[in-house]
């Protein structure tokens, strides 16, 4: 049993999430901010404002010290998923991901949000490694890429969309590459995370099983 397994009156209880996209993390994490009463922070969401910001304002996706600037400025409480969830945005959250400088003014705001009472679920992709390496319990969630892509596909058709499975797998091999293989906080697993392969595990066991093992923390 680690020391890190309980959260005290004054400290949050951590738990970190991190995965590459369209694993399941994010419905992963909400059920569990719901089923215990957690503040949820999704991070992508984060990068995905700076990206928007650039975007909107025409200004250019590789100019650091003006994506820095911005990130300054991401008010957490402001987040719009609907707004930030189209496709161009997380490209261009991506980008700017690559950036120390925009990635130190984020994970900043990320760790004040991980304090809050009485606990945290934060996700992304350096959560358990870089932004939360004490959390008191850690996730890495995955998928094969080819059943990510299905999942996107399904959830833009289903909403009334179109596209391309070829494409769209496509670009989850490109963004897979660019978050595996930056040198500022790479996706990959903390030692310490307990493995959730959703290849071939529909969501609600991924939950329960996830939730049986925050119970079992809890009970320690
Ligand atoms: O999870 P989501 O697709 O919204 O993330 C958008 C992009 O933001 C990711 O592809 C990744 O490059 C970046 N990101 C990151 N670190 C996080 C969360 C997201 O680099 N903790």
């Amino acid at each position: 049993m680690n020391d890190r397994s309980q959260a005290t009156s004054d400290s949050a209880f951590v738990i970190a999430i991190d995965g590459p996209a369209a694993s399941g993390k994010g419905t992963l994490s909400r059920r569990l901010a719901e089923e215990f009463g957690y503040a949820h922070l999704d991070t992508g969401l984060t990068y995905r404002a700076v990206g928007h910001a650039l975007l909107q304002n025409d200004l250019p996706l590789d100019n650091e010290a003006v994506a820095v600037e911005i990130a300054k400025t991401i008010d957490l409480s402001k987040l719009d998923r609907a707004v930030l969830s189209d496709h161009a945005i997380g490209e261009a959250a991506s980008i700017v991901a690559v950036m120390g400088s925009v990635r130190r003014a984020l994970v900043d705001a990320q760790r004040k949000f991980s304090k809050t009472l009485p606990g945290t679920i934060l996700d992304g992709r350096d959560i358990g490694t870089v932004v939360c390496p004490d959390a008191n319990i850690k996730f890495y969630v995955v998928a094969s890429p080819g059943v990510r892509a299905g999942r996107r596909f399904e959830e833009i058709v289903n909403n009334g969309g179109t596209a391309i499975y070829d494409d769209i797998l496509r670009d989850i091999r490109t963004r897979d590459e660019r978050d595996m293989g930056r040198k500022d906080s790479p996706l990959k697993p903390a030692g310490d995370a307990h493995l959730i392969d959703t290849s071939k595990m529909d969501i609600e066991t991924a939950f329960q099983t996830a939730k049986a093992i925050v119970k079992k923390t809890l009970a320690v």
